[in-house]
Formats: structure tokens, sequence, C-alpha cells
């Protein structure tokens, strides 16, 4: 184990397992529908990847890029386009697809931006969910595993941009970051 993890929280297996059940849910709930799966940049790439070929209807991918200002750890609500969608969404179904939603004040302010555009629905999947600290109530469809509140890293998530490359679900020790 990486040495500054406390305890592995999700293994490859438990990953695996849940990104083919989820898979196969919204592949039944959007049989015959033309989805349009968006992942948000950088920390949903890696399960985004695993969720589209755990898929069996045929769907399109695009993604965003987010910047919420304030620290790594925290959120502030107000949130920056880094990167755009490529094309209009009019009409059609979206899927958010997320690593992790935490106060949910990205996931709100993103929605709001997304049905403003007028698409024919947005749903949001998010591998974890971290329903403790929540100050924004959001409408996530599809969830992985509900965590406790803890600072979880790999699989796609990071502090302070490291472990993204870890192929499991972390607990960070507290001592990595809490201010010293
Ligand atoms: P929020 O729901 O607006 O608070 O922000 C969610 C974002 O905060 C996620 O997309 C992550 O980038 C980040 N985040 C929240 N909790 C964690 C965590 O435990 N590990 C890694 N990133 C986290
Ligand atoms: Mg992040």
């Amino acid at each position: 184990m990486h040495p500054d993890v406390e305890k592995i929280l999700f293994s490859r297996v438990d990953i695996d397992n849940k990104v083919h059940e989820l898979g196969d849910i919204i592949s039944r709930d959007y049989a015959g529908q033309d989805l349009l799966m968006v992942g948000i940049l950088k920390g949903a790439a890696v399960f985004m990847a695993d969720l589209i070929r755990a898929m069996s209807i045929d769907v399109s991918i695009d993604f965003m890029a987010l910047s919420s200002y304030g620290a790594s750890s925290k959120s502030t609500g107000v949130v920056r386009i880094l990167k755009d969608l490529d094309k209009s969404i009019e009409n059609r179904h979206i899927l958010i697809v997320e690593d992790i939603v935490d106060t949910g004040l990205t996931m709100t302010y993103l929605l709001k931006i997304l049905k403003a555009r007028n698409p024919a629905s947005v749903r949001i999947c998010t591998m974890l969910d971290k329903p403790s600290r929540r100050q924004a109530e959001v409408p996530v469809k599809y969830n992985g595993f509900t965590i406790l509140d803890q600072f979880v890293v790999g699989y796609g998530l990071d502090y302070n941009e490291k472990y993204r490359y870890l192929p499991e679900i972390y607990v960070l020790k507290k001592e990595i970051y809490q201010v010293k």
C-alpha cells in the first residue's frame, strides 16, 4: 500500500462489480435512447473509462472540466468552466459522471448550467457519495458507494493532484491533508 494511505476502502473487485452493476442498470434505463455521458475531469476520468466499457447500449461521451475556487479539499460552490462540452445538448439525454458528491455544491451549480441548455433530461451518476457533508440537496440517480466523512483517494480521486493513479480506493491518512 502507498505509505500516505491509512486503509483500503474498496478493492479492484469491489469497484469492478459495482461498475458492472451500474453499467447494467444505466444500459437498461436508457435502452433505445440517445445518451450522452458527460465525465467531469479530472476525477471521474478513470470511473468513466470503466463505466462506458460496462455499458451494453451505444453511448456518446464528452467531458467537462470545472474548477471550484478555494482549497483542494474544500468546495465553495462557485464553479468556473475550464473545458466546456463540444456540442449542443439540446433535446439530448445527459448523464453526468462524477467521482464523488461531497457538499453537493459543484453538482448543484453544474445542474443549473446544463438545465439552462434545454436537454431532454439530466441525471447524475457518481462513484462515491459522502452525504454527511451535504450543503445542497443533489438528486443523485446512480450511486456506487456511500461513504463516511473521510478523505479518499485513488481510482481517479486526488489530493493535490496526487494518488489518482492508484487502482483502488483508499482512506488518506489525516496527517497528509490536515493543515500543518
Ligand atoms: P462538492 O460536492 O462540491 O463538495 O465537491 C465535490 C468534489 O470535491 C469532487 O468532485 C472531488 O473533486 C472533491 N472531493 C470531495 N471529497 C473528496 C475526497 O474524499 N477525495 C477526493 N476528492 C474529493
Ligand atoms: Mg478533485
